[in-house]
């Protein structure tokens, strides 16, 4: 094992936790928060991020002058990079995922190298609705997937979320409770294994039989 091996081996694993809401009182601002705590029970290090950071102005080609990035877009890609992976938590917003956490990756993905590229995610979601919120999940799975994000498969999503959390901000039902857990911890050994194994390298193009063309490339 060389030293850089080693020195990998013994730092925890770091994880950028958010939620995509501004709301003060959002539902996605606590389960990413009651993340944060499962995570470092289980020997992770998290960095937790507010959406305040990340926000950008609407994206417009034409404000990338002399390749201009918002301040959010700078502060969104460095998180990505100084963690092992990224945790969003994510309200529904007609079905989809809202305009402002898309706009963000939009904004991100126009860096090179492109930070989103071989990196892991984990999803989740919470809503007062009985769908908890999944189908936002699908919909920010494809950008994330498309730039190269490793996905995790499993995704967690708390329904009727306004009745979920105990006082103390946990999941008061307990099988749920446990499932969040168990999905977290899955996630965390997965990202563990993938940081000591980085041969796992991913060929980046959408697909795989596209014609090679600056114009269509989004990694360097
Ligand atoms: C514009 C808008 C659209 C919404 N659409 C959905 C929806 O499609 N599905 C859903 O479960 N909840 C929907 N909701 C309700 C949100 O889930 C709810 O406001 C939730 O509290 C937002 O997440 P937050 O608490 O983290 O801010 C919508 C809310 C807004 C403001």
């Amino acid at each position: 094992m060389n030293q850089e091996q080693q020195n990998n081996q013994q730092q925890p694993t770091r994880f950028l936790v958010f939620s995509a809401s501004l709301r003060n009182d959002s539902f996605n601002t606590r389960l990413a928060k009651l993340a944060t705590q499962v995570i470092e029970k289980n020997g992770g290090k998290v960095d937790y991020a507010n959406m305040k950071e990340f926000d950008c102005p609407s994206f417009n080609q034409d404000l990338e002058i002399n390749d201009a990035h918002p301040v959010g877009a700078e502060e969104f890609r460095n998180r990505i990079l100084a963690n092992d992976a990224f945790i969003i938590s994510s309200p529904e917003y007609n079905g989809s995922m809202p305009g402002l956490i898309k706009n963000a990756i939009d904004w991100v993905s126009r860096f090179r190298p492109q930070p989103f590229n071989e990196h892991h995610a984990l999803l989740m979601s919470a809503s007062p609705s009985m769908g908890g919120g999944n189908k936002a999940l699908w919909s920010l799975r494809m950008p994330l997937e498309h730039l190269g994000a490793r996905v995790f498969p499993d995704m967690f999503s708390l329904a009727t979320a306004h009745k979920a959390f105990t006082p103390e901000g946990k999941i008061s039902d307990e099988t749920l409770s446990k499932r969040f857990e168990t999905n977290l911890v899955a996630f965390m050994q997965l990202v563990e294994a993938a940081k000591h194994y980085p041969c796992m390298k991913k060929a980046w193009v959408e697909f795989l039989g596209e014609q090679p063309d600056p114009i269509t490339e989004r990694v360097e």
